[in-house]
């Protein structure tokens, strides 16, 4: 069975899911049921981990990768759709979804393994066998204003609510997998000593090229300036969002609703501006300063 039959297949079963913390994190019910699995899994000292709070870029970032372990090139980057080609860790339900555990299983290292869970929570074999990883952070509004239209859109992710009340659950770290803040901040304190890319997504949207060329140094690769330049342009938003082994268009409604919310919905940088009123944007930056005054992360302050 193909992965979209498989959802497909399995859509009648979908519902929202309820969250259960795990170590005070919380995460979709089917991923804290089946959490010692996940914690148990042991990676190849070859894969590589990308990480992410959700709707940082990892999509982006996945394709990236995937297209510079290719050589730049397309079609054999099209043999499946992004979560099959790069497996979602601790995403494991409901059946007959293929986990990623069970795809994990099924392929051969090296492997790029996608995860949004915080570093806390990331098996500790992945740091153990010294396995590269690539972290890619987004500025909180920005992020926000993603992950809103995305549990709007996701019907297995809980229910957002309102828009105002939203952002309280974002500052106050009750959305799945957990705080932004502490999740950002994790990664960061741990980047030198576990060797991680430490990316930003607006660094992306600036320059591309430059951002594709520090991943390509990291994985110790080196592909031509032609290659880099294909790469560039398959990997731009316009390109992504009408490639459907890249837009999520195998994920059908009702699970992702498309036509609630593309998964490949703006990509922009500062959409907040769009979102936020005056008021709501004071009172979340002044809660910012409190929760960030800890690390000093190089976010770009938008607008
Ligand atoms: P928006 O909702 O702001 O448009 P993730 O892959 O982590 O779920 O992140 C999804 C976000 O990244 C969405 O943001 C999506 O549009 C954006 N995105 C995906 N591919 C992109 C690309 N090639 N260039 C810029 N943004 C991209």
């Amino acid at each position: 069975m193909s992965y979209s039959e498989a959802i497909q297949k399995a859509s009648a079963s979908i519902t929202r899911f309820p969250l259960i913390p795990v170590r005070g994190i919380p995460l979709m019910n089917y991923i804290a049921n089946n959490w010692d699995s996940i914690w148990a899994f042991r990676p190849d000292p070859s894969d590589l981990l990308i990480a992410t709070y959700p709707k940082a870029g990892t999509t982006w970032t996945q394709e990236i990768v995937d297209l510079l372990l290719h050589n730049g090139d397309a079609e054999i980057c099209k043999r499946a759709p992004t979560p099959v080609r790069s497996p979602f860790l601790e995403i494991c339900s409901p059946p007959p979804i293929p986990s990623g555990l069970d795809l994990l299983k099924k392929m051969d290292p090296p492997r790029v393994i996608k995860t949004h869970l915080p570093f806390q929570l990331v098996p500790p074999g992945f740091w153990e066998n010294k396995c590269k990883a690539i972290y890619v952070a987004r500025n909180a509004k920005d992020n926000l204003v993603s992950y809103y239209h995305f549990d709007n859109m996701n019907l297995t992710q809980p229910e957002p609510g309102p828009w105002e009340g939203y952002i309280h659950k974002f500052m106050q770290g009750e959305l799945s997998w957990g705080s932004w803040y502490d999740h950002v901040k994790g990664y960061w304190v741990e980047r030198e000593k576990r060797n991680i890319l430490y990316l930003f997504y607006e660094d992306m949207k600036e320059n591309p090229r430059r951002e594709i060329e520090r991943i390509m140094r990291y994985m110790d690769l080196s592909v031509s300036d032609e290659v880099i330049n294909r790469i560039v342009e398959l990997t731009s938003f316009k390109n992504m969002k009408e490639n459907p082994m890249a837009n999520y268009s195998c994920v059908p409604a009702p699970v992702f609703d498309q036509s609630i919310s593309p998964f490949m919905r703006k990509g922009e940088v500062g959409d907040w501006t769009n979102h936020f009123t005056p008021e709501q944007s004071k009172m979340f930056d002044e809660d910012y300063e409190k929760q960030m005054k800890d690390v000093n992360i190089p976010f770009r302050t938008l607008i």
